[in-house]
């Protein structure tokens, strides 16, 4: 099993699915940026003072796909994340780095999966001391979901291109992150993975205006103001933006937003109007790129029923937020990998809109419990 620090000092090895979107290419950067300076990066990673405790922060590196063929340079300019300033010295390392075409859309998944399965055996040779994590930043998708008696392996990869990536993984004995609002779906996938003690966690990030939510819904529930109804708007202007205005893509995006809502407070926003006062609007806006902007109006009723509102405006960074997170998530499963938790871990709710597994906590502070009891569930596995 290794101790704490056997698994803290290895290098990560960061597989990608989307890496030269707009959330890879931020983490393809600050693996680079925390090289020469680390001290911009790890103070904004909730795991630092876990993974310091073995003394000097371990390399990251990152491999991955991507069915665009720009340089990561020209991607970086594209997404408008990161200023040129503070990446321009690592322009030729960032450009040639060993990143593969993504499997093309008409393949089968099992062909799709063979093709990754390659890809994952080169990777690992050109890393060989690092300790590979799959983490999935596809687009949201719109056709995604299995039918009952779908055949996984014969089906067209290109429907649901999620899980192929996540199939390989496994196959290739690798922990899985699902940052993306994509159900993978697969129950079989996920028993394989507790059997092989791979964890495969998600889904949909925690990033933004669903976070300061929960935190506010949380307080709202200690303190028994009754929340009548929860107004929430974003504009955002990055490609995932683009993609959630087809209604198709955002529907389970929109779903995850909405149900958690409830699920914090115990009860229904707006039963007493017969149909629910939570209300989620997300508008592709451009002139944003990724500098997501949202609004929430939240109106309350406090002793006698009289009614009090709430205003919140957070002015984002979509990638600013993600990243950090999902590198979390990837030092997070490799970890439970070491003590052999694998399959689906809603213990790590406190990451996810829609946490996977059975009843994770809904409130901030049991989320924020429930992650300590895993920390110190590890520390304990790894200290005997
Ligand atoms: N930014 C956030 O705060 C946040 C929060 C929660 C969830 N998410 C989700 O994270 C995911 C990634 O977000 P993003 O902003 O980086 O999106 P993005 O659209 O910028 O990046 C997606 C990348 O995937 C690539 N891609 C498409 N099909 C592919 C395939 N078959 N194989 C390999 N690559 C492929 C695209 O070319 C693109 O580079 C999305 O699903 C988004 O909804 C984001």
């Amino acid at each position: 099993m290794g101790t704490l620090e056997s698994i803290t000092s290895r290098p990560l090895l960061l597989l990608i699915a989307g890496v030269k979107g707009a959330i890879g290419s931020t983490m393809v950067l600050a693996s680079h940026i925390m090289r020469r300076q680390p001290e911009m990066i790890t103070p904004y990673l909730t795991t630092t003072a876990l993974w310091s405790d073995g003394g000097a922060v371990a390399p990251v590196h990152v491999a991955g796909w991507d069915v665009s063929q720009q340089s990561m340079s020209q991607t970086l300019i594209l997404h408008r994340v990161v200023p040129e300033s503070l990446w321009r010295k690592d322009r030729d390392r960032l450009d040639e780095m060993p990143l593969a075409p993504a499997p093309k859309a008409g393949l089968s998944v099992s062909a799709q999966v063979d093709q990754l399965l390659e890809d994952i055996d080169a990777f690992r040779k050109t890393w060989p001391d690092a300790q590979p994590v799959m983490i999935n930043l596809l687009p949201a998708c719109s056709e995604c979901g299995l039918a009952t008696g779908d055949a996984i392996e014969k089906m067209d990869g290109g429907r649901f291109p999620d899980l192929a990536y996540a199939r390989a993984a496994i196959a290739a004995g690798i922990p899985v992150v699902n940052f993306t609002p994509n159900d993978l779906g697969d129950p079989a996938l996920v028993t394989l993975a507790a059997e092989k003690g791979l964890p495969l966690v998600g889904r949909d990030g925690k990033t933004g205006q669903t976070y300061f939510k929960v935190v506010l819904a949380s307080a709202l529930k200690a303190r028994q103001l009754r929340v009548d109804g929860w107004y929430s708007l974003n504009i955002l202007g990055n490609a995932d933006g683009r993609n959630l205005m087809d209604p198709d893509c955002a529907r389970g995006k929109l779903a995850n937003k909405t149900e958690l809502l409830d699920d914090v407070l115990g009860y229904r926003v707006g039963e007493a109007y017969g149909e629910s006062a939570h209300k989620v609007h997300i508008d592709y806006y451009p002139p944003r790129g990724d500098a997501k902007e949202a609004w929430d109006v939240i109106d309350i009723k406090g002793l006698f029923g009289l009614p009090m509102s709430i205003r919140v405006n957070l002015q984002g960074r979509d990638s600013i937020l993600a990243a950090p997170m999902a590198l979390d998530l990837a030092r997070w499963v490799l970890l439970l990998q070491a003590v052999g938790r694998g399959g689906a871990v809603p213990e790590l709710g406190f990451f996810f809109k829609k946490p996977e597994g059975e009843t994770p906590a809904t409130t901030y502070e049991d989320q924020l419990r429930a992650l300590k009891k895993l920390e110190a569930f590890c520390r304990e596995k790894l200290a005997t």
